[in-house]
């Protein structure tokens, strides 16, 4: 069976508008949105659904936040943007706030996910140079197969990705890949004195929500202490609540040397990003060495402040944990033969569709759809089930009963 769906003239007019004059570097999901609320999203014909994908886990604490939209909206009657060229009454009060929360000297405030990996990687670098005493221009980092860091050409330097890659290069060197999941394989690559850094994501969210073995964590900080390499976690998608703790890495009480994060640092509001780290990375960069024209906006530190406050307040890491166990547990009670694999931690889940049809996973995305649940499949077979963190156990039964009618008119 191939799934098609009639689409009201209304949704039709806005995708023929995409189609015609935007670039076509995405395949979305049939569904024209406007307007969001907690856990649902509504299209333009006033069809409710679950969010079963939180803008890539930026809407952790739920679309349209009251207290996050009524600070966006006060700060924006105020100040929007000054540059970095001079001060504001915002960058130090959120600089404090958030190296407070999460126990840092320092924070480097940049916008998107990957301007933020890039300031990692060249903060790494600059350690490795002035710090660990590495020869010119000989710097290395390790990083994984299969990884997902976004899509600067710096970024795709080093995915494994065919199709993120092919036709952009020539790529950037200094890097080596290594299997995801493998300490054996990172202590011989720690071997070589040129490393200055391990970039890996504490679960591969892209790569179909990868969660590694117990005691990865722990056993990278500790190689990485033996070997004098920074540890470098991208939490941009796993960070914030998503998976049951404030940090992934929390898990195993591990602290990154270097801390990425973004996309829920505004809760879904505004493009937010940070680096965090010691004094003695971070002053490795001077004035004038690196920075962005947005980064540190007061916009964006109000925002990025009560975001922040808002999961604590609201116990969002409790309520992933609970929700995402209950989640799993209903999953795994249907017993679909189309379900190969049931994954995730917290709120960050996907399944793995097993069906003689490859394109199963998308049909079941457009049937899902049709019964009111929003989610998408990665890597073809899979399907990432991540709702915003504010769901309740009566809304995760309720999805689970649209996901189940669903697998079934999938036949
Ligand atoms: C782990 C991880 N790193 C980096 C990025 C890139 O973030 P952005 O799309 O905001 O540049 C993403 C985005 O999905 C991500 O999941």
């Amino acid at each position: 069976m191939h799934t098609t769906i009639a689409l009201s003239a209304t949704a039709q007019h806005y995708l023929n508008l995409e189609d015609k004059y935007g670039a076509h570097n995405y395949h979305p999901l049939p569904v024209v949105l406007e307007r969001g609320e907690g856990v649902f999203v509504y299209d333009v014909d006033g069809k409710r659904y679950y969010d079963f994908l939180s803008g890539y886990s930026a809407v952790n604490q739920g679309h349209c936040h009251p207290a996050i939209i009524a600070t966006l909206i006060e700060q924006a009657q105020k100040l929007t943007l000054t540059s970095r060229a001079f001060h504001s009454n915002l960058l130090g009060e959120y600089e404090k706030y958030i190296t407070e929360y999460f126990g840092y000297d320092k924070v480097l405030p940049m916008n998107t996910g990957v301007e933020a990996v890039e300031t990692a990687i060249k903060l790494a670098r600059r350690w490795g140079y002035q710090v660990k005493g590495i020869s010119a221009d000989r710097a290395k980092i390790i990083v994984c197969s299969e990884n997902f860091h976004g899509r600067t050409t710096g970024v795709i330097s080093f995915s494994t990705d065919n199709s993120s890659r092919n036709n952009f290069g020539p790529f950037l060197n200094g890097f080596e890949v290594i299997n995801y999941n493998d300490l054996a394989a990172l202590e011989k690559a720690l071997q070589d004195k040129n490393v200055c850094g391990f970039l890996f994501e504490p679960i591969q969210g892209e790569a179909g929500v990868v969660v590694p073995d117990d005691g990865y964590y722990s056993g990278i900080r500790t190689l990485c202490n033996e070997y004098n390499v920074l540890m470098i976690a991208d939490e941009i998608q796993t960070g914030l609540a998503r998976t049951g703790t404030m940090l992934a890495c929390d898990v195993e009480n591990v602290k990154p040397d270097i801390l990425i994060l973004g996309k829920a640092l505004s809760g879904g509001v505004l493009p937010v990003s940070a680096v965090l780290a010691s004094n003695e990375i971070m002053l490795t960069i001077q004035p004038g060495e690196h920075g962005s024209t947005y980064g540190g906006n007061p916009l964006a530190c109000a925002v990025a402040i009560t975001a922040l406050q808002v999961l604590k307040d609201e116990n969002m890491t409790a309520n992933a944990n609970a929700m995402g166990k209950l989640l799993r547990e209903e999953l795994q009670k249907l017993q679909s033969p189309f379900i190969a694999t049931i994954r995730g931690r917290g709120l960050l889940n996907a399944i793995v569709i097993k069906h003689s049809n490859p394109e199963a996973a998308w049909d079941l995305c457009l049937l899902m759809k049709e019964n009111g649940l929003i989610a998408k499949p990665t890597h073809g077979d899979k399907i990432r089930f991540a709702p915003p963190l504010v769901i309740t156990k009566e809304q995760v039964l309720e999805c689970v009963a649209i996901i189940e009618r669903s697998l079934q008119q999938l036949g």
